[in-house]
């Protein structure tokens, strides 16, 4: 592959990390693993790295636009983007609108319930403890994270999930909740908090607006079929993927550059 000349920095479960072109810089490479329950449960949802690939691409070109800054650069081939190398802050950060997942079990409220406003939750990232929620209190105490970081993270999360939700409900899909992360990049003698990781329907709720019908990671989480198409689909309303693309043209190494 294409990929092994490059010294790697990271792997982890959806992505893997390579050294850049130049000091600063990462290469961003989307592999079709899928795991849920803390990878518990593993599979390939093939395609999903392109597609991803994709999707963050035109997602966070977006965000750029309208001046959320983000670790992106730049997509380089099928399965690959130039980022900016940035400190991950261990925080998940998930914001959420209708009830569902381990809102709707935790609190009992049923999904699909719509909230009385958008409610933004921190989970530690550990996998060894398994993503446990947090509060503001732990993170600063525990200095993952400053009280200025905070409020940054807090704004920049508000302002994703107000213009995500509209680009997605312009294509008929309900943005029901999604994970961010952020990281710190450090330019001259500043540091700036940037979105960073990626925005894909890994780790967002996406509802057809009209049926209410999974077009994300729940349908292979849930086991309810169609794994695949439900990525090709949100990347088709999103005009990345055009109509009438066989699945084949978006299979394995064989599409890298
Ligand atoms: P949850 O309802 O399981 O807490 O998930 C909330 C949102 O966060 C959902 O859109 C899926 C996403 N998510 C991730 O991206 N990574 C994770 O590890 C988990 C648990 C959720």
């Amino acid at each position: 592959m294409a990929t092994s000349r490059r010294r790697q920095i990271y792997e982890g479960k959806a992505k893997i990390l390579f050294e850049g072109p130049e000091p600063g810089t990462l290469i961003q490479y989307f592999k079709d693993d899928a795991t849920a329950f803390n990878a518990q449960k593993r599979g390939t949802i093939t395609g999903k790295g392109v597609l991803n690939n994709r999707i963050s691409e035109y997602l966070m070109t977006k965000l750029n636009e309208i001046g959320v800054p983000t670790h992106f650069v730049r997509r380089l081939n099928m399965r690959e983007q130039l980022i900016r190398e940035v400190e991950i802050i261990p925080i998940e950060v998930v914001v959420r609108n209708i009830a569902a997942g381990s809102l709707s079990k935790r609190l009992g409220i049923e999904e699909g319930t719509p909230l009385p406003r958008s409610i933004v939750e921190y989970y530690y990232k550990n996998d060894k403890l398994g993503d446990p929620m947090v509060s503001e209190e732990h993170i600063t105490a525990f200095g993952w994270a400053t009280t200025q970081d905070i409020d940054d993270i807090l704004q920049l999360s508000l302002r994703v999930n107000d213009f995500l939700s509209g680009l997605f409900l312009g294509i008929g899909i309900k943005l029901v909740d999604f994970k961010l992360e952020f990281g710190r990049l450090y330019t001259n003698d500043e540091m700036r908090i940037v979105l960073a990781d990626e925005i894909s329907p890994d780790n967002c709720r996406l509802w057809d607006a009209r049926t209410n019908e999974k077009m994300d990671k729940d349908r292979f989480r849930q086991d309810l079929g169609k794994v695949e198409e439900a990525y090709q689909e949100v990347a088709r309303r999103l005009g990345i993927l055009p109509e009438g693309v066989a699945p084949a043209d978006f299979k394995g190494p064989r599409t890298m550059q």
